[in-house]
C-alpha cells in the first residue's frame, strides 16, 4: 500500500462516510442485531454509534490502522464493547459458529475476493444468523449500468479498489445467504453509478 492509500484514502473515507446524512440509513442496517456481532470493514466505526444495546460485543474487522485511529470517537460513542479482532474480511480469526449476526456497510464493494469474505461471514456465523448489509452496487437501471462499466476502472484506482457494479443480492445468494429483507434505492446526495443501494438482512443456513 502506498502514501495515498495508507495516509490520505482512510481521511477521505473518513470524511465522506461520516456524513450526517447516512445516519438514518445506518440506524436501519443496525436495527436488531445482537449478541456476538463482527463488522467487517469497520473503517473509522460510524455504525459504532447505532449498535443496539442487545449487542453484547463487537468484532471490529478493519486492515487500516489510521481508520481506526480515526474511529476513536465514534467508540467513544458506542454502547457496547468493540474489539479490533482482524485485519481482512477474506480470512476471519474467528471460530466457527461463534457469532450471531454481521454487519457489512460500503466494505463488499472492496474486498479484492468478495466470494471469500461471505464464505468466510457465512463459516463464522451460528446457523440461522444474520448478516445485516449496506452495499452500493449495481444498479437497476441500464442507463446507470453503462456509466458504472465507463467509471469503474477510475472508481477502482481512486477508491483503493472499490468496484462500483458488483451485484449484491447474487453475492449473497450465491454464498449460500438467503436475502430476508431486501429495500433498493438511489442514495439522496450520492451520484446514482456511486449511489444504488441495497439495505437488507441475509440468513445463513
Ligand atoms: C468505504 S469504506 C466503509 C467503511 C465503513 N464500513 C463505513 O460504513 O463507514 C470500506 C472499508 O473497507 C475496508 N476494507 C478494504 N479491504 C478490506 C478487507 N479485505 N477486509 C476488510 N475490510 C476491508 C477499508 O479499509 C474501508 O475501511
Amino acid at each position: 500500500m502506498g502514501f495515498y492509500e495508507q495516509r490520505i484514502l482512510p481521511r477521505a473515507l473518513h470524511a465522506a462516510c461520516g456524513s450526517s446524512g447516512l445516519a438514518p440509513l445506518r440506524r436501519r442496517v443496525c436495527a436488531g442485531l445482537a449478541g456476538e456481532v463482527v463488522e467487517i470493514g469497520f473503517g473509522s466505526g460510524h455504525n459504532a454509534p447505532f449498535y443496539p444495546a442487545a449487542v453484547a460485543r463487537v468484532a471490529a474487522i478493519e486492515p487500516s490502522d489510521l481508520s481506526w485511529r480515526l474511529a476513536a470517537k465514534n467508540l467513544a460513542a458506542a454502547r457496547v464493547p468493540i474489539v479490533r479482532s482482524g485485519l481482512d474480511g477474506q480470512s476471519l480469526p474467528l471460530a466457527d459458529d461463534s457469532v450471531d449476526a454481521a454487519l457489512s456497510t460500503w466494505t463488499l464493494c472492496t474486498i479484492p475476493d468478495v466470494a471469500a469474505a461471505l464464505r468466510e461471514v457465512r463459516r463464522v456465523l451460528r446457523p440461522g444468523g444474520t448478516l445485516h448489509f449496506l452495499e452500493h452496487g449495481l444498479a437497476p437501471d441500464e442507463d446507470v449500468r453503462r456509466w458504472q462499466r465507463r467509471l469503474d476502472p477510475i472508481q477502482q484506482r481512486l477508491v483503493g479498489g472499490c468496484h462500483l457494479a458488483r451485484p449484491i443480492v447474487d453475492l449473497l445468494t450465491a454464498a449460500g445467504f438467503t436475502v430476508t429483507d431486501l429495500d433498493v434505492f438511489y442514495e439522496k446526495g450520492s451520484p446514482r453509478f456511486g449511489g444504488a443501494d441495497s439495505l437488507g438482512v441475509a440468513v445463513s443456513a
